[in-house]
């Protein structure tokens, strides 16, 4: 059959954009410039040719290069979902409202380090760490009062945990269900992404494989049970954090996801059974145009492989979905108002990318958590950008320049050729197991380190553009009386529990954590008996081991 000419393609497109329009409606009747100049939803050249269209195509189509819905921001702008944690759940909860209240659409949660590491803020492990760098949750009583007044039918909520990430789930899970929301009305996220912690972040407890499985099992339960949950965020974020190139980080976070999915489909899953809810979540650094080629070459590199490599039909197992969170590396301490135009920088390129949720880091997050002020500022920069810049109007308005083109080529190459040398090491669990991506980061983080201390890469403020002397920023600073408020709250939690029935929960976790059972229904019974995160964890520990650094 003879191929369809560029303008037949188009006029199907447009079809098939009709069709979603009326479940996604877009935000304004009429687009256009400030001087009233018609924005069309999208640009392309006159025709393009059969091979330009496989690699670019049409927003919403494979490979996605473009977007992965037709409309884009015209229908709905990214989810504006600030990363929060501090202290207590009731400190917290005031900070997501006010959040919510100055108009943030997601919540995104961070957990302090004991919280992270499976350890109650009474364990001697978690001393000094309680309700540091993030929130402290050691029971479902903890979860109750974190998401208190917010409904959970509404906001979709990411929480960025990953050993104890099925616990978290259980938690919330349970405070759905007091709400009144059944599990299968819950929307958000759980990192859930434990390569990168071997890789990068740090925050693992068990070896690879119980941690694997319990990644899968979540897979399996969520697909039945939480059907619009995503039920892991692969995360390139913290890889670059440690000083990836951008190369570096789409071929090593798409290298974990490669493994996510062998693992998904030898524990029996089809791939278009849990491949819908994979979701992404990727740093938006300096170099404004490498990141936003960063961003399209990934997709359509996902694409590829789901379609080619994996098989899936499911085009929404094909389309990349993911969160950007702007450099942290980035911040500099010295004159920290200028963050707020990195920030910017990195927002806008994230956003050029098509990217589906943003975070913005406040002016101040190189010295403290931030403080409402500088959240606020964070915020605010990305609905200036979303309400303001005009850049939602058009789907992709970079796409086709001869620049962001050839340079998306080229970052789909080179991490490619990195994702073929991780295969030849047996997979990215090998690959981690033998260092191979730590040692690549670390060379890496060392080159870019000489480029700024031989002045070859200027860090405005830092290694040019000194000031002799600074003013004190205003800092947020953790209140040491919460730690002590927290371990009481704990220790009257555990006198007032049914104790047997939290025994008979952890011992019923022990027995299947040496089966092959899926762990989460017994993991949801244990919270709800009010169970502790460091008492499962532990449980979990007798069966499965630590994980020990290479
Ligand atoms: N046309 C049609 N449908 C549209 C649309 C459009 N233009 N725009 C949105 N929609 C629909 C979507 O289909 C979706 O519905 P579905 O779930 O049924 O498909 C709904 O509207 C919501 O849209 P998105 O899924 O695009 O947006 P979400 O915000 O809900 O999800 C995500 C985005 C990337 C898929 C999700 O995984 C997510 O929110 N991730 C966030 C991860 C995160 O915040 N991580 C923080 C980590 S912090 C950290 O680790 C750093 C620390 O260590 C320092």
């Amino acid at each position: 059959m003879a191929e369809k000419s560029f303008s037949e393609l188009y006029k199907e497109w447009e079809e098939k954009t009709r069709e979603l329009l009326k479940k996604y409606p877009e935000q304004r009747d009429r687009f256009e410039t400030l001087s009233g100049i018609p924005v069309k939803r999208l640009y392309t050249p006159p025709t393009m040719t059969s091979a330009e269209l496989e690699k670019i195509g049409f927003p919403g189509e494979y490979p996605y290069t473009r977007g992965i819905r037709p409309t884009m921001y015209r229908s709905r702008h990214w989810t504006m979902r600030q990363y929060a944690g501090f202290g207590s759940a009731d400190e917290t909860n005031r900070r997501f409202r006010y959040l919510l209240e100055q108009g943030q659409t997601g919540l995104s949660v961070a957990f302090d380090l004991p919280t992270q590491i499976g350890y109650d803020s009474d364990d001697p492990m978690a001393q000094g760490e309680v309700g540091k760098v993030g929130v402290a949750i050691d029971s479902l009583e903890d979860m109750e009062r974190l998401l208190a007044g917010i409904p959970l039918d509404k906001v979709s909520t990411s929480m960025t945990i990953n050993a104890p990430a099925s616990i978290l789930l259980a938690m919330y899970i349970a405070v759905g269900e007091k709400q009144g929301v059944p599990p299968e009305k819950l929307t958000g996220t759980i990192q859930n992404d434990i390569l990168k912690e071997y890789i990068a972040r740090g925050t693992y407890i068990f070896p690879p494989q119980p941690s694997m499985r319990l990644i899968t099992d979540i897979f399996a339960y969520c697909a039945e049970k939480v059907p619009k949950w995503n039920t892991i965020s692969i995360s390139g974020y913290h890889i670059r954090e440690a000083g990836s190139t951008a190369v570096q980080e789409v071929a090593f976070t798409l290298a974990d996801g490669i493994a996510y999915v062998e693992a998904a489909r030898k524990a029996g899953l089809d791939v278009d059974r849990f491949a819908p809810r994979l979701s992404f979540f990727f740093n938006a650094h300096n170099h404004f145009f490498e990141e936003v080629a960063k961003f399209r070459a990934a997709r359509r590199l996902w694409a590829r492989i789901m379609k080619e490599r994996f098989g899936a039909k499911d085009p929404r197992s094909l389309q990349l979905r993911f969160h950007t969170q702007t450099g942290g590396s980035t911040l500099t301490a010295q004159q920290p108002d200028n963050n707020i135009v990195r920030v910017t920088l990195q927002a806008l390129a994230a956003v050029l990318g098509g990217t589906q949720s943003l975070h913005t880091n406040a002016r101040d997050e190189a010295l403290a958590l931030p403080t409402e002020e500088s959240a606020r500022i964070a915020l605010r920069t990305q609905q200036i950008l979303a309400f303001e810049s005009g850049i939602t109007y058009t789907v992709d308005p970079l796409g086709g320049s001869y620049f962001v083109e050839s340079l998306t080529d080229d970052m789909e190459a080179k991490a490619l050729e990195y994702i073929e040398r991780i295969d030849e090491m047996g997979g990215a669990v090998a690959a981690v197991e033998q260092g191979f991506m730590q040692r690549e980061i670390h060379q890496a983080a060392l080159e870019t380190q000489r480029r700024i201390e031989t002045g070859e890469e200027v860090v405005v403020g830092v290694n040019r553009f000194r000031l002799d002397h600074e003013k004190e920023p205003q800092l947020y600073k953790v209140d040491p009386a919460l730690a002590r408020e927290q371990v009481a709250r704990l220790q009257a939690l555990r006198q007032k529990r049914d104790s047997q029935q939290v025994e008979y929960a952890l011992t019923e976790l022990k027995q299947r954590a040496a089966g092959s059972d899926n762990l989460m229904p017994a993991i949801v019974d244990a919270v709800k008996a009010y169970a502790t995160v460091g008492e499962i964890c532990h449980a979990l520990r007798e069966v499965f081991g630590e994980y020990q650094a290479v």
